[in-house]
């Protein structure tokens, strides 16, 4: 018996992906910090869909977080053949506004967590017949953003290692395919504490996270390396990349309240 599983899954983009994977007869293992958000879910999906979940409230940014994760799933008999890493999140604000401690649990959050959990599932996703790997990154990942600077290069971060893996992994039975959303409804502007310009443009352009999620499992399962979602972000990524650098810059700022 094979398992999905999906870190960040209490809420947002990786909820909506967990409804949308148990619909089609996953069985799934969710993994937050929220332990009554999850159970919530674990009970709602068991009982419409009738998969196994199970799940593991933890704070990624601890120490060992992903480590503990793995041997959860050792202990119970858990094997994946699919590993989502969604958990991510920001802080909004003038770099040097935010005390370390922010700073040093987001990179955590965002980026060695997944790179540790891919290198210890790896081996075991190679063992698969089919075996596929999912990376959230952000629209954020092709330029630089004032008011939301460590977490936009946390989101390079993810999509240049999951390029490069992708294709050192072209021959295996394992695809990495990184999906970068742009505005979405989701608690992310909220915890990110995001200004008021910034919530009033994600109030006209944001896409839904059903929307979302549907679009980053078919991307998934197409085997794709690297999918922007909807339109006008993937416009937005063509601008920024014909655009002068200090005037994309310049615009972000603006956005993001670092005048
Ligand atoms: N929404 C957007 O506009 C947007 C745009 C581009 C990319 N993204 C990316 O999409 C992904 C999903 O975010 P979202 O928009 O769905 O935001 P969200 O609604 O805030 O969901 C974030 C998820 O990550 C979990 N999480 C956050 N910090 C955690 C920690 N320290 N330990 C364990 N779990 C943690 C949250 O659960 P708990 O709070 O229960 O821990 C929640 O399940 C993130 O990687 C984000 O960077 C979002």
């Amino acid at each position: 018996m094979h398992y999905t599983l999906i870190t960040g899954a209490s809420k947002g983009i990786g909820k909506e992906m967990a409804q949308q994977l148990a619909a089609k007869k996953q069985n799934l293992l969710l993994v937050a910090r929220t332990a009554s958000l999850l159970e919530t879910l674990a009970i709602q999906l068991q009982q419409e869909f009738g998969v196994k979940v199970d799940y593991l409230a933890i704070d990624l940014a601890g120490i060992g977080a992903a480590q503990t994760i793995f041997g959860w799933c050792q202990a119970n008999g858990y094997q994946i053949n699919t590993l989502i890493n969604n958990a991510g999140y920001g802080n909004g604000g003038s770099f040097d506004q935010i005390a370390t401690k922010q700073h040093t649990d987001m990179m955590q959050v965002n980026m060695n967590v997944p790179v540790e959990l891919i290198s210890l599932f790896l081996p075991q996703l190679k063992q698969q017949q089919r075996a596929f790997i999912l990376n959230i990154a952000s629209s954020a990942a092709y330029q630089a953003v004032p008011g939301l600077s460590l977490y936009a290069a946390s989101k390079s971060f993810v999509l240049s290692f999951s390029r490069g893996l992708q294709y050192e992994l072209r021959n295996t039975s394992v695809t990495v395919t990184t999906v970068c959303p742009g505005g979405t409804d989701t608690d992310f502007a909220n915890r990110a504490q995001l200004g008021p310009k910034a919530v009033k443009a994600g109030e006209k352009l944001n896409m839904q996270a059903d929307e979302v999620a549907k679009l980053a499992l078919d991307a998934m399962y197409a085997g794709k390396t690297e999918l922007i979602t909807g339109f006008l972000n993937k416009l937005g990524a063509a601008m920024v990349w014909l655009m002068p650098k200090k005037l994309v810059e310049k615009t972000a700022a603006g956005i993001y309240g670092i005048d």
